[in-house]
């Protein structure tokens, strides 16, 4: 037998594992585009940012297993604190997140006396609670539209505050962060794909820097990146996201080609969980991310509003 085909035995017997524990335990499994494909194959339900949190406030589960990052586990403890909430490996975190703290949040609000605070849902829940409402990088747009006045504070995201500026007449203070991987990507690295595949269509994440996203066809977040390839006849498409996305994509559209924009795009965070932490932490209820109710009530009502702001 080869080793291909025991890895896969191997991945079956866990993934059943998983699924029986699941169930005994009265849990759900949600899971981010970006997570390895035998966590995404596992899971109930796969999607963007903005699809788990609101998947996740609405599960009739009693325990949700988060198989994604700090934040996002964070932002299902915000809205359901009463349920048990999972992250199966406790160092997966994100490192644009880490680029805020509510120290130097509170610091630049006061120099922009009554400028609404826009918060990317990457952020600690600690900042999501000085903020007026959160955003994910699909309903953004429609968000910072959505502000009175003429003026908005965006953090920690600088490309997706230049992405949503262009898209908006309000002036938008920008914080200083961005996602390593994303903001790695250069015009270059567009070019020698492009080079390689003449006739491919190029997607990028908003995450992406401004003279990037300039090269692309469509910037979209990780599920609009999902559907795109419905509604082109394009048979290629360069990928400007982590390229976790790439298993989705593929099983999605079977007949359609996919490669990623540059190998840099790999997110260890996202490359934490394994099937076995995913055993484990339901076996012993280990992992378990609580947001303190002194940051989740003043938290929850950003978290709220970004999740009525859908496509
Ligand atoms: P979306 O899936 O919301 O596009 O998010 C991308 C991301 O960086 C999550 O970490
Ligand atoms: Fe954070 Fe970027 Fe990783 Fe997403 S891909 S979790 S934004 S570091």
């Amino acid at each position: 037998m080869d080793a291909k085909a025991t890895n896969q035995e191997e991945i079956a017997r866990l993934t059943e594992r998983v699924r029986q524990l699941l169930k005994e335990k009265n849990a759900v499994m949600l899971a981010h585009n970006y997570q390895p494909p035998e966590i995404q194959d596992a899971a109930d339900m796969c999607g963007d940012s903005l699809e788990l949190s609101i998947k996740a406030s609405k599960t009739g589960a009693q325990v949700i297993v988060f198989a994604g990052v700090h934040f996002m586990a964070e932002t299902a403890s915000i809205l359901s604190p009463q349920k048990t909430v999972i992250l199966p490996r406790e160092n997966a975190g994100c490192p644009m997140a880490d680029m805020i703290d509510p120290q130097a949040l509170a610091k630049r609000k006061e120099e922009l006396p009554g400028v609404p605070v826009v918060t990317y849902v990457n952020s600690p829940a600690a900042v999501k609670a000085l903020t007026d409402v959160c955003c994910t990088s699909a309903n953004v747009v429609k968000v910072i539209n959505s502000i009175e006045g003429s003026e908005v504070l965006m953090a920690p995201d600088k490309n997706l505050a230049m992405f949503a500026s262009r898209q908006s007449d309000k002036k938008i203070h920008i914080w200083e962060g961005c996602c390593p991987y994303h903001d790695a990507l250069t015009p270059q690295d567009i070019l020698a794909a492009k080079e390689k595949y003449p006739n491919a269509v190029v997607m990028a994440h908003p995450e992406c820097r401004p003279e990037v996203i300039d090269m692309a066809d469509a910037a979209l977040s990780t599920s609009g990146m999902l559907a795109y390839p419905d509604s082109s006849d394009a048979e290629v498409f360069i990928v400007g996201t982590e390229v976790g996305i790439l298993h989705p994509l593929k099983k999605r559209h079977p007949n359609k080609i996919f490669v990623p924009a540059s190998e840099k795009l790999l997110c260890q965070d996202m490359k934490r969980i394994t099937l076995l932490d995913v055993i484990s932490s339901l076996e012993n209820m280990t992992g378990v991310v609580k947001v303190p109710e002194e940051i989740r009530i003043p938290a929850l009502s950003a978290v709220e509003k970004m999740t009525q702001y859908v496509n």
